[in-house]
C-alpha cells in the first residue's frame, strides 16, 4: 500500500488524477477495453476537475473507456439528481465524453433491488477488470456502501444505511435527513479487491479516524477501509486533516518526493 500524504485537498486532487490517468493511459496502450471505477461523493470531486482539466487543456484520452459505479440507492427514481448515476454524468462523465451507454450502475429503481444487484455484479464481471478503481471512505470506515459488519469477502448486494451515513449524506437533499434513502445496492468489499489498482482519497477531520484505522489498524470488517490492506496495488491519497492520526506520518509525508520515476503509479 502506498500512502501519500499531502498539504492540502487541491494537492490531493492532482495526485490522484495522476494515479487515475497512469493506469487508464496503461490500460489504453494494452489495447482491448479499459474499464473505470467510480466513486461519487465529495472525496474525489477535485480529481475529477483535474482529470476534466486535462482533458479539455492537454487531450488526456478516454475513448472508449467504460465507467462502472460502486454503488446506488435503492428508491430513487432514474434521472433522481442525486442518483449516482445522475450524479456521475453531471461531475465527469458527460464532460469527459463517455457514451452514457457505457456509463454504469446498480439499477436501484429496479422492482427487484436483490435481482438488480446479482445482475451488477455479473454485469461487472463479464466487462472486467476494473483497471483503476477510485474510492472514498465513510467518517466509520465504509467502502462503497459496505457499513462496518460488512463480509471482506461481500459480492455486490442490497445493504441497509447506517444512520450515521444517513445523517452524513443528508447535505446532499437539502439537509433533510428522511430523504436520504435507507437502502442501497453496493459493490461488495470481494468485489472491490478485484480492480487491478485501488485509489482512495481522503480529506478533512472528520475522516481521520477511519484512514488511521483502515491504513495502520488491523484488518477487520469493523472497518471495512482496511480491507485495503488485503490487495497488491493500492494508492491511499490524503490531506493532513485526514492523515493527523497516522502513525507515520512522517514516512508518508516523503513518499511521493522519493519516488523512483520507473515506480510509476
Ligand atoms: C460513494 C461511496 C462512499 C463514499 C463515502 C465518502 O460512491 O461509495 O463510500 O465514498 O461515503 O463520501 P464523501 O466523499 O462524500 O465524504
Amino acid at each position: 500500500m502506498e500512502v501519500v500524504l499531502l498539504p492540502t485537498p487541491e494537492d490531493c486532487g492532482r495526485v490522484v488524477a495522476d494515479a487515475v490517468a497512469g493506469s487508464v493511459s496503461a490500460a489504453l496502450n494494452r489495447g482491448g477495453p479499459v474499464v473505470l471505477g467510480l466513486a461519487t461523493g465529495s472525496s474525489p470531486l477535485l480529481a475529477y476537475r483535474e482529470l476534466l482539466r486535462r482533458h479539455r487543456e492537454e487531450g488526456l484520452a478516454f475513448d472508449g473507456v467504460e465507467a462502472f459505479l460502486l454503488d446506488e440507492y435503492v428508491g430513487l427514481p432514474a434521472g433522481h439528481p442525486e442518483s449516482y448515476r445522475h450524479v456521475i454524468r453531471r461531475e465527469l462523465t458527460d464532460a469527459l465524453g463517455l457514451d452514457p451507454a457505457l456509463v454504469h450502475g446498480p439499477d436501484g429503481a429496479a422492482a427487484d433491488p436483490l435481482h438488480a444487484a446479482r445482475a451488477y455484479e455479473a454485469q461487472l464481471s463479464a466487462a472486467g477488470p476494473v483497471a483503476v478503481q477510485v474510492l472514498g471512505i465513510g467518517a466509520n470506515g465504509h467502502l462503497g456502501f459496505n457499513e462496518p459488519g460488512s463480509s471482506l469477502a461481500s459480492r455486490t448486494r442490497v445493504k441497509t444505511l447506517t444512520e450515521q451515513t444517513r445523517l452524513d449524506n443528508a447535505r446532499f437533499f437539502g439537509g433533510d435527513v428522511a430523504a436520504v434513502p435507507r437502502h442501497v445496492i453496493t459493490q461488495g468489499l470481494g468485489t472491490i479487491l478485484g480492480a487491478e489498482h485501488l485509489v482512495l482519497v481522503a480529506t478533512g477531520h472528520a475522516k481521520a479516524a477511519a484512514v488511521a484505522a483502515g491504513v495502520e489498524g488491523p484488518v477487520t470488517a469493523s472497518c471495512p477501509g482496511s480491507v485495503l490492506q488485503l490487495h497488491p496495488h493500492v494508492t491511499v491519497v490524503v490531506d493532513e486533516a485526514a492523515g493527523s492520526r497516522l502513525v507515520r506520518a512522517d514516512y508518508y509525508r516523503n513518499v511521493l518526493g522519493h519516488k523512483l520515476a520507473a515506480q510509476g503509479w
